[in-house]
């Protein structure tokens, strides 16, 4: 990782406390909010006078002495009660920013590829089409996923699909009740079973949601649906061919959606690849006594030193022997942990989830699978319509995935329109953009937020192509480029990187700021931050933009410099946006 001038300032300045007798980390150096009056600043002499060094000017003027000259430092100035200002020299900068632009990760990654971390995330269920819920999940996780890979960490993303539950089961009865005669249904078929899926994925997306709403009215259809569940659970043949095609059709369908949102997954497992892991976690469970019989149910009790109960249990196997999401969860993490190796495993799952993923790590903390494995809730809020409720379609039903992007695509191409866009565009073309301003509106809306906060969903204000929004940050892009293709006809060709003026300082140490910004974005598994970063350096370089004549600037050495500085800029925003999962467009 490419260290910051914050990080060699303060070495030097903790030098010169040492050289004082006083603690090196007085040294630190941070960035100045008064560009006026320096770039950076320490304000170590003050807490050194806490320490009993005596009057900080004093203090403050000694360190300024111990340090004398310095290849980074231009002018020091030391201001009442002790601050040292520091002004940095423009070959220090400039020298930092060449190294950065040099590298292919703008100095952010490490080398921490024997740190797996394991993302859990998107877990669509079989048969059910996505819905907006599912739409943070995929959003947050995928950017997560590029970041730390990114970063340097060995990444492996899993779907998790919702394959196993008393879905599966409803599913089965729902076809049984329509095509008794399939052979999945005769107990005396067990092999053979024909490899063409007896139903679509519009047939399951019919027959889910009135067995789902039998089962509520219906106490037997219910239970035969729980019976059926177990009895796939317990790999009777016919239902585990049968559940294979439902999983099959489904997950072409949900292909198909990611696909639409850019989205991908190293594994497509789902809750039924735990299965295995099963048997040998309870016998775990039952021979260290974390687990116990309670009415007939395999439970892990959560109590404190008293034998208070400190949240309800965790429910392992019902007393009709069906197991449960927490097992399944907790069986899946047992193969990450003891299979896979993780070091880390993320779950970006619905805050509303949290009271189960805690009973789920607090088993596997008596398990001991802390440690080695640090397992984390990465939760995120609601997506709100502007009534404060859970966002719904316009007839109060459930907004499918699919049809929300049509809705933002829909938006981007009335906001096309409306611009001045080039008229040579083919439609072809416009019709790229229109897919990639939607994405980019649906995305930069939910990752500005940090991710456990609700928001409301208003997608013309998303789609906005001024404020922080994905489409205006497309735009800066695109109009990067077009300076830069300008510049290219006319050979003014990018040169050295010089940052003399303000504006090329400002933006300079804005670029600079990148690898601290992707590593708080890591620490605190929040996008936001990366967000925030892109849309001051958009701003940033619109302002320079608006100083800097760069197409009428004289000197050539000097329009080089700004060219490349531009350059750097645009490569940065891309980089950046790309790793938010947003693609970027050469034009729009
Ligand atoms: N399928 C679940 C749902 O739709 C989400 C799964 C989240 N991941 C997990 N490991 N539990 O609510």
């Amino acid at each position: 990782m490419l260290s910051s001038i914050e990080h060699d300032l303060s070495e030097i300045f903790g030098k010169a406390f040492e050289a004082l007798e006083l603690p090196n980390k007085l040294g630190i150096v941070q960035r100045s909010n008064r560009p006026d009056l320096g770039d950076y600043q320490c304000n170590g002499a003050m807490a050194a006078a806490k320490l009993g060094a005596g009057n900080p000017f004093v203090t403050a003027e000694k360190v300024v002495a111990a340090i004398g000259d310095n290849e980074l430092i231009e002018k020091m100035d030391v201001v009442r009660p002790g601050f040292i200002n520091v002004f940095v020299k423009a070959a220090a900068i400039s020298g930092k920013l060449t190294q950065l632009a040099a590298d292919s990760h703008f100095g952010a990654a490490e080398e921490l590829a024997d740190h797996k971390v394991m993302i859990d995330f998107g877990g669509p269920n079989v048969a059910k089409s996505m819905h907006v819920g599912h739409l943070r999940t995929a959003i947050i996780g995928d950017s997560l996923q590029r970041i730390f890979r990114f970063k340097g960490y060995e990444v492996v993303s899993d779907a998790h699909l919702g394959d196993w539950g008393t879905q599966m089961g409803m599913l089965i009865e729902g076809l049984k009740k329509r095509q008794p005669d399939l052979p999945y249904f005769d107990p005396s078929v067990t092999d053979n079973f024909p490899t063409e899926s007896p139903v679509t994925i519009q047939d399951l997306e019919v027959i889910y949601p009135e067995e789902s709403g039998l089962c509520k009215s219906d106490p037997e259809a219910a239970e035969k649906a729980r019976a059926a569940t177990l009895e796939l659970q317990n790999g009777r043949p016919g239902y585990r061919a049968l559940w294979k095609h439902f999983v099959n059709v489904s997950v072409a369908t949900l292909k198909r959606d990611y696909g639409e949102l850019g989205v991908s997954f190293d594994l497509w497992k789902g809750e039924s690849d735990a299965d295995p892991f099963i048997t040998p976690l309870l016998e775990e469970l039952v021979d260290k006594a974390i687990s116990i019989q309670d009415q007939g149910a395999l439970i892990v009790p959560f109590r404190d030193d008293e034998g208070e109960n400190i949240m309800p249990p965790l429910i392992l196997r019902k007393s009709d022997g069906a197991v449960m999401y927490g097992t399944t969860d907790l069986a899946t993490l047992y193969e990450r942990v003891r299979d896979d190796k993780a070091q880390t495993v993320l779950y970006v799952v619905d805050g509303r989830q949290q009271q189960h993923f805690k009973q789920v790590f607090a088993a596997a903390d008596l398990l001991g699978f802390d440690a080695t494995t640090q397992y984390e809730h990465s939760y995120f809020g609601t997506v709100n319509g502007k009534d404060g409720k859970p966002f719904k379609t316009r007839t109060g039903g459930v907004m499918k995935l699919h049809d929300l992007i049509q809705m933002a695509k829909e938006e981007a191409r009335k906001k096309i329109a409306a611009s001045n866009i080039d008229s040579d565009i083919s439609d072809e073309e416009k019709e790229d953009i229109a897919h990639k301003v939607a994405i980019s509106t649906l995305k930069f809306a939910d990752l500005r937020n940090f991710r456990i906060k609700d928001y409301v969903f208003d997608l013309e204000k998303f789609s906005e192509f001024e404020g922080k929004t994905g489409p205006y940050l497309l735009m800066q892009v695109a109009r990067i480029k077009s300076i830069l293709r300008k510049a290219s006809t006319v050979s003014a060709l990018a040169g050295e990187l010089l940052a003399t003026s303000q504006n090329e300082k400002a933006l300079s140490f804005r670029l600079l700021d990148f690898p601290a910004v992707i590593d708080r974005t890591v620490e605190k598994r929040a996008p936001h931050y990366l967000c925030e970063h892109l849309y001051s350096l958009a701003q940033e370089y619109s302002s320079f933009y608006q100083k800097q004549h760069i197409m009428k600037e004289e000197d050539k050495e000097k329009q080089a410099s700004l060219l490349r500085l531009s350059q750097v800029c645009m490569q940065q925003l891309e980089m950046g946006l790309n790793l938010l999962g947003i693609d970027t467009l050469e034009r729009m």
